[in-house]
This record gives structure tokens, C-alpha cells and sequence, in this order.
């Protein structure tokens, strides 16, 4: 069997900086209120016309594969991970292949939310290590401030979340004991409607209601409390499930990049693993939650700063809707 190692990182965020004092205005929020419940200080929304789900994936990856020293023609599989795709269908990943001028290579969505970045990376993991694909590009993107609304009923979701992407290149290696160790993938489906986008799904004859437009329906809705408390319970389990998988302690890891859902989050998984601060990469401060695209854009920044080094371990790890969580270790 081959072994799968990241060969790329590349990551694009939207101009468009919206700060929390920018949010005051639109409703009842402050941003001493976000900062202390999430550790979020701006996040950036793309521009219409400009920056799309596809395209800005686009932008990451093209950055991750000159970063990766291939030939765009090398790249023989492309996985898109969004839950904020530009059409209901197709995937975003069929446009990506086309605006690269891709050959007619594969293209697979992936709709796992916050943890689609890492289903992404097991998937594209086993078609490399089988032999099916060399190399693979691997993006997670999203645009979800058109989804949200800017309003005092919507507050909880409208103060999180952000815009942009992360792109990595993953090739083929010969098995010396570097690339990625390990994925684990997890999911409990009982809480679907806890993180949950209802409208306009196909249960209902008529997906789209006047009503709907107005009360509020459309929105998504999340119970933030209860993700909260799932969320820091699965996040240390998968990671000491793939710590075990691996006969590695915590000690080990030299760089934990978690899904940046919340600072508060990461500061509680921090704690409990017993990490100091320099072992924890975050910068929700700056793009707040981008969902499927947080840890590639985090991995991509975290590499700029010298801080993926080769022999280092990187543990990534995600939870979100579904629930689906999930983690990887990366030896570079
Ligand atoms: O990416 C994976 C999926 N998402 C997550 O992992 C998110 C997990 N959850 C969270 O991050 C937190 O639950 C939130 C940041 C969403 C909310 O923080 P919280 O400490 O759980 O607050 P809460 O929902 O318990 O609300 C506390 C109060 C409420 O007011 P009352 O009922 O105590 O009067 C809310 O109405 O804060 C109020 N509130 C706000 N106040 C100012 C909710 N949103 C806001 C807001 N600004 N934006």
C-alpha cells in the first residue's frame, strides 16, 4: 500500500473584513459579547460578482498546487467539501474542474459540514493509498453570509460565521512512516436537527412558500448550546482515538489545528490534552467559523508561519452538523 502526504497548502479569504463593531449595527450584539462567547473578532464576506464558492476554492487551489511543485495536468481527482455549494446541484466541484481547464478528470462533493474538510482528506487518502489516484486536490469553501441574516432573531448564527477556502494537494508517497497516520469518521445522526438547514429541502410538494420568505424559516438554525457541549466531549475523544489508533500520547503532537468553531472550543480541548498555547494553531479571531473551509485555511497559514515543518506531527480535528466529527494525524 502507498501512503497519502500533503504536497500543497494554499488558502483565499474575501477582502471584505466585517468587524463586530460593523454587526453592532445591523442588531441587539456587542462586540464584547462576541469576543468573549467566541473569541471572533472579524470575519471576512465575499464580494457578489467576484468571489463564488467555486471560485474561491479555485483561488486556494491554485496556490496549493504551485506550492506543491506540480503541473496543474498531474492532479488526477478533485474532492470539494461545502455545505455552501453555488447551485443546489451540481457540486462546486464539476465548476472547478471545468474554470481550471482540468481534463475530464473526477470531481466529488463532499456535504459534511464542518467536518467535511477531514471526510475529504479519508477519502482522498484511500484512493491514494489503493493506488486508484495519485494525486488528489482536496478544497473546502464556503459562502454562508448570504444565508445568514443580519437580525436580532438570527443573532446566534449571524455573529459566527465566515467566508472563504483552503486547498490542499495530496500525493502518492512510498510507506517510510510520513504522510497521514491515521483518519477517524464519525457521525450521530440522531442530532440532525440540532445544526440544521430545513428549507428548501424536498420533504415538503412546495419547497419554497411565500411564508417562508418572512418568518424566518429559511434560515438555519443551530442549537448552539448543545453543539457546544457535543462538540468538546467528540473533539477529545477522536483525538485520543487516533492518538491509540497510532500508540501515540498527546506529548506527541506538535501542532493541533482544530476546526475553529469556537475559541472557546479550542482553549477547552487545549486544556484538557494539557497543551500550551505555541501547540494550537487558531485565527477564528480573524475569519470566524468557515466551516468546511476553517482547517485547510488554518493549515495554510500555519505552514506560511514556518510552523509545518518536515517530521512534525499535525493532528487536525472536526465536529459540526450531522453531528459528524472526525480527526486526522499528518506526519510532514
Ligand atoms: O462549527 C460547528 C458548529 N457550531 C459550533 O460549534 C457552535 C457551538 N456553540 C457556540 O459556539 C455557542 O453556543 C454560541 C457562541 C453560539 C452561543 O454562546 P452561548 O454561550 O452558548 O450562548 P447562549 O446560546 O446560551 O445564549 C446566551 C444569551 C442568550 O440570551 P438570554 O436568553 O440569556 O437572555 C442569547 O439570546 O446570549 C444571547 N445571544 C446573544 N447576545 C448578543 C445569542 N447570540 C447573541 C449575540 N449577541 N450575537
Amino acid at each position: 500500500m502507498y501512503q497519502t502526504r500533503i504536497a500543497g497548502v494554499g488558502h483565499y479569504v474575501p477582502e471584505n473584513i466585517v468587524t463586530n463593531h460593523d454587526l453592532e449595527q445591523y442588531m441587539d450584539t456587542s462586540d464584547a459579547w462576541i469576543t468573549e462567547r467566541t473569541g471572533i473578532k472579524e470575519r471576512r464576506f465575499f464580494t457578489e460578482n467576484k468571489d463564488t464558492t467555486a471560485r474561491m476554492g479555485i483561488k486556494a487551489a491554485e496556490q496549493a498546487i504551485e506550492r506543491s511543485g506540480l503541473h496543474k495536468n498531474e492532479i488526477d481527482f478533485i474532492i470539494f467539501a461545502t455545505l455552501s455549494p453555488d447551485y443546489y446541484f451540481p457540486g462546486s466541484g464539476v465548476i472547478v474542474q471545468n474554470e481550471m481547464g482540468f481534463p475530464n478528470i473526477g470531481a466529488l462533493d463532499i456535504r459534511n459540514q464542518c467536518s467535511g474538510f477531514i471526510y475529504g482528506l479519508s477519502v482522498a487518502d484511500q484512493f491514494i493509498k489503493t493506488g486508484m489516484y495519485k494525486n488528489i486536490l482536496l478544497i473546502g469553501s464556503e459562502t454562508q453570509s448570504n444565508f445568514i441574516e443580519f437580525s436580532d432573531r438570527h443573532r446566534n448564527m449571524a455573529v459566527i460565521f465566515g467566508d472563504g477556502a483552503g486547498a490542499v494537494v495530496l500525493s502518492r508517497c512510498d510507506n517510510t512512516g510520513k504522510g497521514i497516520l491515521s483518519t477517524h469518521l464519525h457521525a450521530e445522526g440522531k442530532y440532525a436537527q440540532e445544526l440544521i438547514n430545513y428549507h428548501p429541502g424536498t420533504r415538503q410538494k412546495i419547497r419554497l412558500t411565500f411564508d417562508m420568505l418572512t418568518d424566518g424559516s429559511l434560515l438555519p438554525y443551530m442549537n448552539g448550546n448543545m453543539v457546544f457541549k457535543h462538540a468538546v466531549v467528540r473533539f477529545e475523544e477522536v483525538i485520543l482515538e487516533a492518538l491509540s489508533a497510532n500508540h501515540l500520547s498527546p506529548d506527541d503532537i506538535d501542532l493541533l489545528i482544530p476546526h475553529q468553531a469556537n475559541l472557546r472550543i479550542s482553549q477547552y480541548i487545549q486544556k484538557r490534552l494539557g497543551f500550551p498555547d505555541e501547540k494550537v494553531f487558531n485565527n477564528i479571531q480573524k475569519y470566524g467559523n468557515t466551516t468546511a473551509a476553517s482547517i485547510p485555511i488554518a493549515f495554510s497559514e500555519a505552514w506560511e508561519q514556518g510552523l509545518i515543518q518536515p517530521g512534525k506531527l499535525i493532528c487536525i480535528a472536526a465536529f459540526g452538523s450531522g453531528f459528524t466529527w472526525g480527526s486526522a494525524l499528518i506526519r510532514m
